[in-house]
């Protein structure tokens, strides 16, 4: 039997897809699919002019951009707002954007970097956008994360490295361990509220791209050989695990999606399989989502008559 590939995305003629760090590597193979499919598709990226450059080079005639910089919570806020404005329906949310092991650094409201935007900036702006997902059938919120959620532990009381040593690798496997416990508690109150999105999650191997930009030494040698002899073969082959969680019918609330290579599923076709025992412990995934609203002043509604997202 041959692997899922992206011959196998549906016309997505009349569906709206938002997707965050679009202007390159996955996200951008992400939008080529969908704006080939004849989606309405939505690079949100912090560089507007380089998505406007990038919107003008897609096929399908139907790309737009927003301006949306994932480390700052005001600009996220803005961001929903011009979406919830121009957008009546949103059929995908996908959670790609994403930053690997910088050094210490903090976003505009003082959270660590990683966490703040891989985990905390996509967790409010899924908020302020529930209410688009609420009211369009077969929605999603697809969530990026990376087989590094498997080394990962979260300290949900020291988030950002404040008592903790920083390390850039314990941060960028907290984020991504964090995607994961968000998409479980987000399906677990979606579920709860008889609502209609589900939420997805998955990772997508191994990709050059330009998240590597901060790995440097002996771990860059090490990213490098490894991405060449395990790896995926091109981008391309890193946004089947997205457009797949994405599309297929198959797919249900709280699934995980990995490539199906043997070797640290590095590469191949999207399948599902089993994240972490970590990542499904609901406790955690409760107190997350409890620090998460507190420290973005997002709080989630369900009731797709009201507004979704309530921004302290
Ligand atoms: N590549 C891999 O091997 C791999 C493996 C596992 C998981 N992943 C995950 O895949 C996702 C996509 O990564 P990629 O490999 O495609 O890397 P990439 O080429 O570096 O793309 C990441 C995107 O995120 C955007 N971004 C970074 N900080 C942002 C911010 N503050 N606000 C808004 N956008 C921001 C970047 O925008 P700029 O262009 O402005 O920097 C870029 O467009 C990430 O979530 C990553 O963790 C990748």
């Amino acid at each position: 039997m041959t692997g899922w590939t992206a011959t196998d995305v549906g016309d997505q003629h009349g569906r709206t897809v938002v997707i965050t760090g679009a202007n390159g590597g996955i996200g951008l193979e992400t939008a080529k699919v969908f704006a080939a499919r004849g989606a309405s598709v939505v690079l949100a990226c912090r560089d507007r002019g380089k998505a406007m450059a990038t919107a003008a080079a897609l096929p399908g005639g139907n790309v737009t951009t927003v301006g949306l910089d994932l480390g700052s919570l005001a600009s996220i806020r803005h961001a929903a707002e011009e979406l919830r404005s121009r957008h009546s329906r949103l059929d995908l949310l996908i959670n790609n954007a994403g930053l690997m092991m910088p050094p210490l650094g903090h976003t505009e409201d003082g959270f660590e970097l990683q966490i703040g935007i891989n985990h905390l900036g996509h967790f409010a702006l899924t908020g302020l956008l529930l209410d688009r997902l609420l009211t369009t059938p077969g929605s999603r919120i697809v969530t990026v994360s990376s087989s590094a959620h498997r080394q990962g532990r979260i300290d949900i009381d020291d988030l950002h490295f404040q008592r903790r040593r920083y390390k850039p690798t314990t941060a960028y496997s907290q984020s991504k361990l964090a995607n994961l416990l968000f998409t479980y508690e987000l399906q677990r109150r979606l579920t709860a509220a008889a609502a209609n999105p589900i939420a997805v999650a998955l990772e997508p191997g191994i990709i050059s791209t330009g998240l590597q930009r901060h790995v440097s030494g002996a771990m860059a040698f090490s990213v490098a050989v490894l991405g060449k002899l395990i790896g995926q073969p091109d981008t391309a082959a890193g946004a089947l695990a997205t457009l797949r969680t994405a599309t297929d019918p198959a797919v249900k609330g709280a699934d995980y999606y990995a490539p199906d290579g043997r070797i640290l599923n590095a590469s191949g076709h999207p399948v599902p399989v089993r994240s972490s025992s970590a990542s499904h412990d609901a406790d955690t995934q409760r107190r997350l989502w409890v620090e998460s609203e507190r420290l973005t002043g997002v709080t989630y509604s369900f009731n797709s008559r009201s507004d979704a997202g309530t921004a302290a």
